[in-house]
């Protein structure tokens, strides 16, 4: 069951080398946490193993974003995201997260895997615009509508700047 924790306004900064790990089955429930996402998050492995994923979202992320991420995992890609998470209390902490398909020595999908560094402070910079954009589509489509519109806006926005989404993140955290 996912906790009820409200959001505050501390940040929390990973360092250069931190590298936040997990594991989760198909659903998105946690296998597998390494000991910096419990230090970062500030939850037990107890806490963690077997709950979903969503235990350290932050209500600043877009839904859109996790309906591109599981629509890309769903085709067998890998995922590149900023995401903005929340601690057991409350903080916030910003990630550049890429997720892979988990696959078993016959090549199939078992999981998926996460690793998370930090992210550079121009990419946040300019994320936190576009996020704030797809939460307001999100809001005017209604609850059932929200994911679709903002993908929908997030990838037209992308296309009319003639890149993509792959092209557009990468490059934030390359420049
Ligand atoms: C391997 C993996 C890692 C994930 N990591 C995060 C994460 O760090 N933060 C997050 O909010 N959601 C993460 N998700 C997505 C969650 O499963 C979920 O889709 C998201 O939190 C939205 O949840 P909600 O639709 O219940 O609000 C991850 C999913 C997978 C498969």
């Amino acid at each position: 069951m996912k906790l009820q924790i409200t959001p505050t306004n501390r940040e929390i900064q990973l360092a250069e080398n931190d590298i936040i790990v997990s594991k989760t089955d198909l659903t998105g429930r946690i296998t597998y946490a390494n000991r910096t996402f419990m230090r970062i998050a500030n939850f037990s492995e107890r806490e963690l193993l077997s709950q979903q994923h969503n235990i350290i979202r932050h209500p600043d992320m877009p839904r859109g974003a996790f309906r591109l991420l599981w629509d890309t995992l769903k085709n067998g890609q890998e995922f590149f995201a900023y995401v903005k998470n929340m601690t057991s209390e409350g903080d916030y902490y910003w990630v550049f997260a890429n997720i892979t398909p988990d696959l078993d020595s016959d090549g199939k999908v078992v999981g998926y895997f996460s690793v998370r560094r930090k992210p550079k402070a121009s990419a946040i910079q300019a994320i936190v615009p576009v996020y704030q954009q797809m939460l307001d589509v999100e809001r005017k489509a209604g609850p059932a509508d929200a994911p679709l519109a903002s993908v929908r806006f997030l990838q037209d926005t992308l296309g009319r700047q003639g890149t993509t989404y792959d092209r557009f993140i990468l490059g934030l955290q390359s420049v």
